[in-house]
């Protein structure tokens, strides 16, 4: 578990980032989970990951639409290397009620496309709909101060 200020966050997710590029053999995507309470820090995340893969929309937490899909431009990233993924998919399941509205977005489009990043808030309310994760980030307010949160690569 790690204390991760506000201000420490684009290194965090770098970090992050560096770790989820280095598999070049998959054949999916690769899916990222991202448990914690609500107010945790979970989309301001993916927020800072979206910046960081040169997506220039504002990302807002796909609570209520579930899923946004972003394409990321092509070119060197700010560290000079070939991007890995050329879509960023941000879902959000956190009002997930039933499982069928998982199923209406035709998951294994997006889920079997192995240039796409797949980054989950409330992963485990999608239950056996989202194959394993590659990663999971556990994030917690719990006992951090205003400006920092616990982040645990689990
Ligand atoms: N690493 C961090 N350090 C300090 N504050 C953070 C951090 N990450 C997020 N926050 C703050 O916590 C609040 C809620 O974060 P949010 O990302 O919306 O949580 P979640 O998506 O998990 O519900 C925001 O005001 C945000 O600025
Ligand atoms: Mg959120």
């Amino acid at each position: 578990m790690q204390k991760v200020p506000l201000i420490e966050l684009p290194e965090f997710v770098r970090n992050v980032t560096a770790m989820l590029a280095m598999d070049r053999h998959n054949t999916k995507a690769v899916v990222l989970g991202l448990r914690g309470e609500l107010g945790a820090g979970k989309t301001t995340f993916v927020q800072q990951l979206a910046r960081q893969m040169g997506v220039r929309e504002v990302v807002q937490s796909p609570t209520y639409v579930l899923m946004k899909k972003y394409a990321l431009p092509d070119g060197l990233n700010p560290m000079g290397q070939k991007r890995r993924f050329k879509n960023l998919v941000h879902i959000d399941a956190y009002r997930l009620e039933n499982p069928k509205e998982f199923a209406a977005l035709k998951p294994a489009e997006f889920l079997d496309d192995p240039s796409n990043l797949v980054v989950v808030e409330w992963p485990e309310r999608l239950g056996s709909a989202l194959p394993k994760a590659d990663l999971n980030l556990s994030f917690s307010a719990d006992g951090a101060g205003e400006q920092e949160r616990y982040i645990e690569v689990i």
